[in-house]
């Protein structure tokens, strides 16, 4: 079997290192970005286009996860080395940020029917920008168990750095933890790379900065607003 069948869907030869991937900007994601930037975009194509990346990015973190071998036979009678998951599907737990996260539950649903969801709710306070917990559940934690963070945006990463620390209190471990999100900054990337090293991080565009109300520049607005409302 060709290995290049197995390669990723995206490069983590940026800047910031191996464990930062970004997904290879094809022409579809060229026009993708340009419609979910645009603010002409209606909320039904924010959404539809959305949930394509999302399946996308979604598809690049489970090929983080390791494989094992495994020997088939097709139906011409041949014997085929293929390979499996190494992770079980009831190993996989999707958190995702509430609410702005929950937009990313139905594609991880798709890829992984029978994954396991967690929450948390942490929202940012709009005079300090420092981020808040109101409230966490997890399933319980099993020593197999990777866990992709789901949150569209990676501005500040205050709220990001909140989840993590919640996880890893739970007994979630941080090279099993990959974060998966629409749009970075290197503010945020640098801060998480910094503070946990080894955890990985999916994304679909660096953008250029945040600007004085944290917003990403020249970003997409509020992606919670613009998917939910
Ligand atoms: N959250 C968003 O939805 N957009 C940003 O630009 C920053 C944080």
């Amino acid at each position: 079997m060709a290995a290049s069948l197995y390669e990723g869907l995206s490069s983590n030869d940026t800047k910031f290192g191996s464990n930062i991937h970004l997904l290879k900007f094809t022409n579809q994601l060229k026009i993708i970005y340009t419609i979910i930037r645009n603010v002409e975009t209606s909320s039904k194509d924010f959404i539809f286009y959305n949930n394509r990346l999302i399946r996308l990015l979604l598809e690049e973190a489970m090929n983080l996860l390791p494989l094992k071998s495994l020997q088939i036979t097709t139906p011409l009678n041949q014997t085929f080395e293929g390979f499996e998951s190494a992770v079980s599907n009831r190993n996989i737990v999707g958190v995702s940020i509430i609410r702005a996260g929950e937009s990313m539950e139905f594609e991880l649903r798709n890829v992984i029917p029978d994954c396991k969801i967690g929450k948390v709710l942490i929202q940012r306070n709009e005079e300090t920008f420092q981020p808040e917990l109101f409230y966490s559940k997890f399933p319980e934690y099993s020593k197999d168990d990777y866990v992709f963070v789901l949150d569209p945006a990676l501005a500040t990463g205050g709220s990001v750095l909140m989840a993590i620390d919640c996880l890893i209190k739970s007994g979630y471990k941080e090279d099993k933890i990959i974060f998966v999100n629409i749009i970075s900054c290197p503010e945020g990337i640098e801060i998480v790379k910094e503070k946990h090293p080894s955890l990985k991080i999916v994304t679909g565009m660096i953008d250029d900065c945040l600007n004085e109300k944290k917003y990403i520049l020249p970003g997409l607005g509020d992606f919670g607003d613009r998917y939910f409302t």
